[in-house]
């Protein structure tokens, strides 16, 4: 068995099936990209493997190292080493980062961190993730920069080190520098033996940080799995040949009706 095994996983949301049918298995030590046109359930699948309870299980399996987690929380998932890097990460008022973060780290072990160690910890993520140490004061989020909440999600791995981290368009909104700097962090952390799972839609980061394999999802499912080249093809040519050499459906699916933009409709009307 895999270190992640996923089988035949279905997940809705308000009703809605969103994954239909997941299969997929990453090994230890993988850095796992994870690819697929927008709207097509990666982030539901991460959500998944995190415990999120917006999203309702109906059916399958998920193992990571042997432990189903389907059916667990996200604190309980959490604590068997398992991180996600939210594409949006939430803005929490009336919480100082640095309180925050030490209480994940506690939750994270038996014995309390000593506060010297936990200090050094700290200034060297806010280092590593090439934010100001003044930071740590700040309520968690509250209004950072697009950039800054990425780096943040990146120092809050660095500080919990985990097993299984989870990435999901860690990379849209940042400038090179910051890639470079995200590629860096992850490699570190590769050296230490995490098993990564990355959602990017470009290949910028993965030249950094040497993926081994990758896998398409359409519709709810793995369309494709493939080695590194499958990223570069798809950054250099799209999701088109998916459907001109494969036969796979790329389209949504489902039919989304149309809401016209009021603004745009009283517009025309005055033409
Ligand atoms: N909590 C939710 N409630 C309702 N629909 C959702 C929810 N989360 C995701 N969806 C829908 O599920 C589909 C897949 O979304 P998502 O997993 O975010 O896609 P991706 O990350 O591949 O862009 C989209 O149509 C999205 O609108
Ligand atoms: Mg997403």
């Amino acid at each position: 068995m895999s270190f992640i095994t996923i089988r035949n996983l279905h997940a809705s949301a308000e009703g809605r099936e969103i994954l239909k049918g997941v299969d997929l298995d990453i090994e230890k030590g993988e850095v796992f990209g994870l690819l697929g046109p927008n709207g097509h359930g990666k982030s539901t699948l991460l959500s998944c493997l995190m415990g999120n309870p917006r999203y309702e299980i109906t059916e399958g399996s998920i193992k990571v190292d042997g432990t189903e987690i389907v059916g667990l929380g996200p604190d309980e998932i959490s604590k068997l080493g398992v991180f996600y890097c939210f594409q949006n990460p939430p803005e929490v008022q009336g919480v100082v980062s640095m309180d925050f973060y030490k209480a994940a780290i506690n939750a994270h072990r038996e014995k309390r961190i000593s506060l010297p160690e936990f200090y050094s910890e700290l200034k060297g993520a806010y280092r590593a993730a090439g934010l100001p140490e003044e930071m740590m004061e700040r309520h968690l989020n509250e209004g950072f920069s697009g950039g800054e909440k990425k780096r943040n999600e990146v120092l809050q791995m660095l500080l919990l080190k985990p097993r299984v981290a989870m990435l999901d368009e860690i990379d849209s909104g940042l400038d090179v520098d910051a890639i470079r700097s995200v590629g860096e962090n992850i490699n570190t952390l590769g050296q230490q033996g995490t098993t990564f799972i990355i959602v990017s839609h470009y290949a910028r980061l993965f030249e950094e940080i040497h993926p081994t394999r990758a896998a398409v999802i359409i519709q709810g499912r793995v369309a494709l799995t493939g080695g590194p080249e499958l990223i570069q093809r798809v950054d250099t040519e799209g999701y088109g040949f998916l459907r001109d050499e494969y036969g796979i459906d790329i389209s949504r699916g489902e039919k989304r009706e149309t809401i016209e933009d009021p603004f745009a409709a009283a517009m025309r009307g005055r033409k």
